[in-house]
């Protein structure tokens, strides 16, 4: 048998059926006032027949006030919980598991569709002709820091109780709990910010507060940011720092990304030509990651070909491998590869040609959502689908969600 067809049991005893799972990508498919739609049900039943391991869903909100985009699902108590057991019922019979990824944007949150914006301290984000896009955030008051930790942890409660098999902390990408851990985007000068101790204690809390309304055998994992790949920010020996600390803690997965809104290395690497070749952008650093921890660890970020999924895993370097763009035009991804039909996934890059959009991801992140809306009604991924949908898709949800915070 391949081994990424072979099963993976999590510490805590959770059998994963074989080695792939499908990273979260935000859907943006929620209503306008945050709730799941059937679209964004459907699409899991797709990707759960699919057969993968472990489904990720894009991040979930855990604030109704802080977005990261117009129609991503909040979670703050039981107001949609009947849609939220639809949703985890799609996977019921299938032996695939399903779990939520919870998420606060911080400063990563589009002025247009948040009234107040809150952060560790008040750095604004360096985009060039995109910052305005932003604005400086109001740095989070001790009460207020304590507000999202809990909220984190009831999410989590609610949607185990909604029948998710298990949750992933987004700790990677520049979102918040990213921008306590980094000293570019945390200045503060009190317990929550300066020597990494005091960076990590927020996800610290954040992990405890869910393990403490979860249960010691719930699932949970993280994203975490190998690196910034920003100077003067989050090393990769942090990184490491907090894996040990994570681990020491007994977290049951730790998935390796990179980048933010700033440095956007998550979709793309860090742009030298050899890590491309070799597609996985993380790969060196998930080598040492696993001489000091031996905690489960999954990687993301640039995987196309089998064979390279393959030596990764039989390397040992790690135990899950994820994809995300590939699962929009491969719904079937896991399946595809066991049957030996598909030896590689393509994942194009769509552009309009407007630079600064362009490289910020301003279009490719929309046009792989409005693939997965796609999957949602039914019809067939279409990679040739112009890049231009993917920008009026997003300049519409901006603009109808803008009206409906005035
Ligand atoms: C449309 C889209 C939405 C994404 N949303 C999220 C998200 O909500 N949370 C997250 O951790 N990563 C998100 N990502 C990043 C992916 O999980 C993944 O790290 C990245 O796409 C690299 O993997 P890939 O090369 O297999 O696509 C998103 C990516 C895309 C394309």
């Amino acid at each position: 048998m391949q081994q990424i067809a072979s099963p993976y049991t999590l510490p805590n005893g959770s059998v994963l059926k074989n080695r792939i799972a499908k990273s979260a990508m935000s859907e943006n498919i929620g209503t306008f006032s945050n709730a799941p739609t059937q679209t964004l049900i459907n699409v899991y039943s797709v990707w759960a027949k699919g057969d993968p391991g472990l489904l990720i869903t894009g991040n979930v909100m855990i604030d109704s006030r802080a977005l990261g985009e117009p129609k991503n699902v909040v979670v703050e108590d039981y107001t949609h919980f009947d849609l939220l057991k639809q949703w985890a019922k799609t996977v019921e019979g299938t032996g695939v598991h399903l779990w939520p990824q919870l998420n606060h944007p911080g400063r990563q949150a589009f002025a247009s569709i948040n009234k107040e914006i809150v952060a560790p301290s008040a750095v604004p984000l360096k985009m060039g002709g995109a910052s305005g896009m932003f604005k400086t955030a109001t740095p989070l008051t001790e009460e207020a820091i304590w507000d999202i930790v809990k909220r984190f942890g009831n999410a989590a409660r609610i949607l185990k109780e909604a029948g998710f098999t298990g949750c992933q902390i987004h700790g990677a990408h520049g979102y918040l709990v990213s921008q306590f851990l980094s000293p570019i985007s945390n200045t503060r000068k009190d317990k929550w910010g300066g020597v990494l101790e005091n960076r990590a204690r927020f996800v610290l809390e954040v992990y405890r507060e869910i393990r403490k309304q979860v249960g010691a055998d719930y699932p949970i994992g993280i994203k975490i940011n190998s690196a910034d790949f920003q100077r003067g920010g989050f090393t990769e020996e942090e990184s490491m720092e907090v894996v040990q600390i994570l681990s020491k803690e007994g977290i049951d997965l730790i998935e390796i990304s990179g980048g933010t809104y700033e440095k956007p290395a998550m979709v793309k690497g860090n742009r030298k030509q050899s890590t491309l070749e070799r597609e996985a952008y993380f790969l060196d650093y998930i080598e040492k990651a696993r001489s000091i921890t031996n905690k489960p660890l999954l990687l993301t970020g640039g995987f196309r070909s089998v064979q390279v999924m393959e030596d990764a895993l039989a390397g040992g370097k790690l135990d899950i491998v994820g994809l995300a763009r590939p699962f929009c035009l491969y719904p079937n991804l896991a399946k595809d590869i066991f049957d030996g039909r598909v030896a590689r996934f393509e994942a194009p890059v769509p552009t309009i040609g407007i630079k600064l959009l362009d490289k910020m991801g301003g279009v490719e992140l929309p046009w792989y959502e409005l693939q997965i809306q796609r999957l949602g009604k039914g019809k067939q991924p279409k990679p040739k689908l112009p890049g231009i949908w993917a920008f009026i898709f997003t300049l519409k949800g901006m603009f109808i969600k803008s009206f409906i915070k005035n």
